[in-house]
């Protein structure tokens, strides 16, 4: 652990096996990294940057980063307000920081009841036993609701709890809705909302080692970006060029170049924050614009 501590390498917590991995992976080799694994395949070690990538547990990963022992974590959003909720109630102050939600591994948690079982409000779950592994965001969400209902954990195969005759209802994750179908229970309420998320440690590093985590940090704000992100070029009347301007989604100044031998009419090139869809580009063409080009951004850096 001494050793851990002490090294300047960065330290990133990701998902083991599950819905994170391959996009969190994915997220880091777009950011540049390129690693080789260990042996044991719990360790990926950077190869070109000063970036170790530990495979781990999902639900370990808000206690590895919040107890130093990774300086950055990513994880979906339920097992943070879980591992947050837990901290809070054991009056626990450090924490970890979130430093950036990142658009994938949507899915929600909720409530799923045996086909036929009648759901009206969160007071239908009043003195019924509920199966999770969410226990804490549970009893916040029944605290709030004023309802009164006992939590029974579960560390896995929560779907099969009711069949059992160990859970009436069931409170988990939901992204396709197939498993709940699968087992004859519908989703009967959502409490919260998930997508995988970037959090770093509390704990001052030292500056070495800031400096490459402010680095990542920014590369992964460039990934995010160019997801969205496209490159517009088009020729313009001088004339429409402020309407032109104000139709186009997210850009900031664009460069505006004189056409060879034309007088009225000049080039425009801009990098727009958001996609360019069809509907815009008709816009366009109907304010004067013409020879309109979208391109993808493969990289962008602020
Ligand atoms: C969740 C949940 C269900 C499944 C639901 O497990 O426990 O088993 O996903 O997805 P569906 O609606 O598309 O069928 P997950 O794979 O996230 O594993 P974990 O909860 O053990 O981390
Ligand atoms: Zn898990």
């Amino acid at each position: 652990m001494a050793a851990q501590q002490t090294d300047n390498r960065i330290k990133i917590a990701v998902q083991k096996s599950g819905r994170l991995t391959e996009h969190s992976l994915d997220l880091l080799a777009r950011c540049g990294l390129t690693y080789s694994r260990g042996r044991d395949q719990l360790i990926c070690y950077g190869e070109n940057m000063p970036v170790d990538v530990l495979l781990v547990r999902d639900d370990d990963i808000p206690g590895l980063v919040q107890e130093d022992i990774c300086d950055l974590g990513i994880v979906g959003g339920n097992v943070i307000e879980e591992v947050r909720l837990g901290l809070v109630e054991r009056g626990e102050t450090e924490l970890f920081a979130k430093v950036s939600t990142l658009d994938y591994g949507h899915c929600r948690l909720s409530f799923g009841l045996p086909d036929g079982t009648p759901y009206e409000s969160p007071r239908s779950l009043q003195g019924q036993r509920i199966a999770t592994s969410y226990p804490n965001i549970v009893r916040d969400f029944l605290r709030r609701s004023g309802v009164d209902a006992s939590v029974v954990e579960f560390s896995g195969a929560v779907e099969i709890a009711p069949s059992l005759g160990r859970a009436d209802v069931i409170c988990d994750l939901v992204s396709s809705g197939a498993t709940l179908r699968a087992h004859h229970l519908y989703e009967a309420e959502t409490i919260l909302e998930s997508q995988a998320a970037l959090i770093q440690t509390p704990k001052a590093v030292p500056s070495v080692k800031a400096d490459w985590i402010r680095r990542l940090l920014q590369r992964v704000q460039g990934v995010i970006q160019v997801k969205e992100s496209k490159y517009i070029m088009l020729h313009a009347p001088r004339s429409a060029l402020q309407k032109i301007r104000a139709l186009l989604p997210g850009a900031e100044a664009p460069t505006i170049m004189p056409l060879e031998g034309r007088d009225d009419k000049v080039a425009l090139h801009a990098v727009c924050r958001e996609n360019v869809f069809w509907e815009t580009l008709e816009q366009l063409k109907e304010a004067g614009a013409s020879s309109m080009l979208v391109l993808p951004v493969e990289k962008m850096l602020d």
